[in-house]
């Protein structure tokens, strides 16, 4: 989702409030999976489009493991898992996206009654698009309450973390309180599997063994062709991946 023109260059810095316990952590490995610690609840949600606004809907949960493998290369043949096969497609896996901390990467977008900061990570989920606007345009209109309430819901659905809105007048952070868990988003609009949604401020550690800035939410890439890796990038919805797990379009008929 593009974002309009002129943001602002002052801000307030977002604070997270972590639910994850000390032994939840994911760990990149070196052009390999993510190796989940933690016990992490692990479910497949479909983007659902209800109104004029999307929704997560609950496909399935998959049994608790202490310890798994999630791929990141997208051609595991046991997904969600990796089988291996990262090493026989010698599978380039290195992580090139920037370290600056959000509030230093963030465009700020002034409103009435809340400020938007906003990242461009964009992982096409869409759910900064609701019934009476986009989030920039209901960040514009937030002297209406109503309206105010609606920008928030926008910004706190991406799955990506890379809207979070502050009160403009208080300096208060609007970021939701997320049980620890990891969904594998299914696309049925696009026709297509997306990234995994980290939830609950889950520790994210690099192959080289620093960690990643601590975000409430981000969307890691598992199709294995972002140009931001880690990160999602909307390169599933470009190369048309497919987890292999459920059919989007029969998904889209139900
Ligand atoms: S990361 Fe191992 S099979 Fe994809």
């Amino acid at each position: 989702m593009p974002a309009p023109s002129a943001p602002v260059r002052t801000r307030p810095a977002p604070s997270v409030e972590p639910a994850a316990t000390p032994a939840q952590s994911i760990t990149i490995t070196a052009n390999g999976p993510y190796v989940v610690h933690g016990n992490v609840e692990l479910t497949e949600q479909a983007i659902t489009p209800v109104g004029g606004h999307r929704e997560y809907r609950t496909v399935r949960t998959f049994p608790s493991q202490d310890v798994y493998a999630l791929c990141r290369c997208g051609r595991t043949s046991t997904p969600p898992y990796c089988d291996g096969t990262h090493v026989s497609i010698s599978f380039d896996g290195e992580e090139t996206a920037s370290r600056e901390p959000f509030d230093e990467r963030a465009d700020v977008y002034p409103g009435p009654g809340v400020t938007l900061l906003d990242d461009n990570r964009c992982a096409f989920a869409r759910f900064c698009h609701r019934e009476d606007g986009d989030v920039w345009t209901l960040t514009e209109l937030s002297y209406d309450e109503r309206l105010k309430h609606e920008a928030v819901k926008a910004s706190s659905d991406c799955p990506a973390g890379r809207l979070v809105h502050v009160d403009t007048e208080e300096g208060t952070v609007y970021e939701p309180r997320l049980e620890p868990s990891i969904a594998l988003l299914e696309d049925p609009e696009e026709g297509v599997s997306g990234p995994l949604y980290v939830r609950g401020g889950i520790p994210l550690v690099s192959a080289d063994g620093s960690v990643y800035e601590l975000r409430n939410r981000y969307a890691l890439c598992r199709c294995g062709a972002s140009r931001n890796k880690p990160f999602c990038d909307a390169m599933h919805v470009t190369i048309g991946y497919r987890d292999g797990l459920t059919d989007p379009d029969a998904e889209e008929e139900k």
